[in-house]
């Protein structure tokens, strides 16, 4: 089979690497791709948002699959517009993937369908937020805006100024655009965090092995949000115990409730749960792959990829096994310095052997180039340095042992991933 990835950071890099394994693949194209991917797939110059570009494209080349891995381009409608060129294509259709794209929309759904969530309010009018926030005078509060943000539009306020603040930045400054038309104020909860990528085809749910992302940009969970500094597979909080309860009070409800609404989900679903003391609950749905999250947890998939692609697209998923190796997994994010803020590009990076890996562990490239012989820095977070274990102790210092090889100006990564 002919397979085309679209994005261009660590997960689709992980995606890749997975596919790659595959005896049913001939041929791999990644549109953009990056540095790294350039060794594994053929990499493409099209926008992963260039819906006409990805469709002209796959007519051209016979490609026999699409793999759409990034947020936007679903919400854009890339896979609609890829079935309607009767192109196959793996991921929801823009209706399935406001599950993600309107946190308005998965709440209202959330409280429709009775799924455990943070109790909410939901405002167009800067004026109205801060009124509400005023009387409810309870910190720390968190106000979210209403559309996609990379990963970022999230605001913890630890008091009315902070608030304020918060509401001037999305609503007003437009930080995040037009995701800030609309926000969300949310009950603040407590508890380990846990993601569970899950495969669907509308009709039948398998979550795949469990991870834990880590948000924050500083050791301690200190810092601003990111994209997400590093991950670990499995998450230590979530036994079968727990999983048993999220299929039964989250995830199949949550199918059922988008087969109701007219919008079944078809791809992967990425459940980001809090575990509260009042049980699991909600705090987003993604409508894709996690990012460093796949890169933990693909590693671990023993079941050949394209097989379980095509039985989501088939909508057989159900007779599909699927197998996971015992090990654990960790990645370690090295970032540009600065970020999550402004950051400089085009930094040479050393320590990598001419295919952009390290010996012992997998280096997956997020934001590289390829260039003249040399890999240089390209995006906020650069390199998902990513370790197999017996145990999690024994991935984390594989990975760790990979990060200390490494070396670019300003780079900086958290030392506390999985701790
Ligand atoms: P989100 O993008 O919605 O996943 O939010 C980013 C991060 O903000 C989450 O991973 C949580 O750590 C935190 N967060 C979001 N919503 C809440 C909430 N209601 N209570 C506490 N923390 C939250
Ligand atoms: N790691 C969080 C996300 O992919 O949104």
């Amino acid at each position: 089979m002919k397979i085309l990835v679209i994005g261009g950071g660590g997960r689709e890099h992980a995606i890749v690497r997975k596919l790659l394994e595959s005896p049913r693949v001939s041929k791999l194209y990644c549109a953009p791709g990056n540095g790294g991917i350039s060794k594994d797939a053929e990499c493409v110059p099209i926008s992963a948002m260039d819906i006409p570009g990805v469709v002209k494209f796959a007519k051209e080349n016979e490609i026999d699959l699409v793999f759409v891995a990034p947020d936007d381009p679903l919400a854009a409608g890339m896979v609609d517009e890829l079935q309607k060129a009767g192109i196959r294509a793996f991921g929801p259709t823009a209706k399935a993937a406001e599950i993600e794209s309107s946190k308005v929309f998965s709440k209202n759904l959330m409280k429709k369908y009775h799924i455990p969530t943070a109790a909410y309010e939901v405002f167009d009018d800067p004026s109205k937020v801060l009124n509400y926030i005023a009387s409810r005078n309870t910190y720390p509060t968190v106000i979210k805006a209403d559309g996609l943000a990379l990963g970022k539009g999230v605001i913890i306020a630890e008091n009315y100024e902070e608030a304020q603040d918060a509401v001037k930045t999305i609503m007003e400054d437009k930080k995040f655009g037009a995701s800030g038309n609309r926000v969300v104020v949310e009950e603040f909860l407590t508890g380990p965090e846990v993601s569970v990528l899950a495969f669907t085809d509308g009709k039948c749910v398998k979550p795949m092995v469990s991870s834990k992302d880590h948000k924050r940009a500083l050791d301690g969970n200190r810092g601003l949000n990111t994209g997400g500094m590093g991950t670990i597979s499995p998450n230590p909080f979530y036994t079968p115990e727990i999983a048993e309860e999220c299929m039964k009070t989250i995830f199949l409800p949550t199918i059922h409730a988008m087969n109701q609404e007219g919008r079944p989900f078809k791809g992967c679903l990425y459940f980001g749960l809090m575990l509260t003391k009042d049980g699991p609950k909600v705090i987003e749905y993604n409508s894709r792959f996690g990012d460093p999250e796949t890169q933990v947890v693909l590693p671990r998939l023993k079941t050949d990829l394209v097989d379980i692609l095509e039985a989501v697209i088939d909508e057989r998923l159900e007779q599909q096994d699927i197998e996971w190796s015992n090990e654990a997994c960790a990645c370690v994010v090295m970032a540009s310095g600065g970020y999550p803020e402004a950051y400089k590009k085009g930094i040479e990076i050393h320590g990598l052997n001419a295919d952009g890996q390290v010996d012992g562990v997998t280096v997956f490239h997020a934001g590289t180039v390829w260039k003249d012989g040399k890999f240089y820095t390209n995006g906020g977070r650069v390199l998902g340095v990513t370790a197999l274990g017996k145990t999690l102790d024994e991935a984390l210092a594989r990975a760790y042992s990979g990060v200390d090889k490494i070396h670019f100006d300003g780079a900086h990564y958290r030392h506390d991933i999985g701790k």
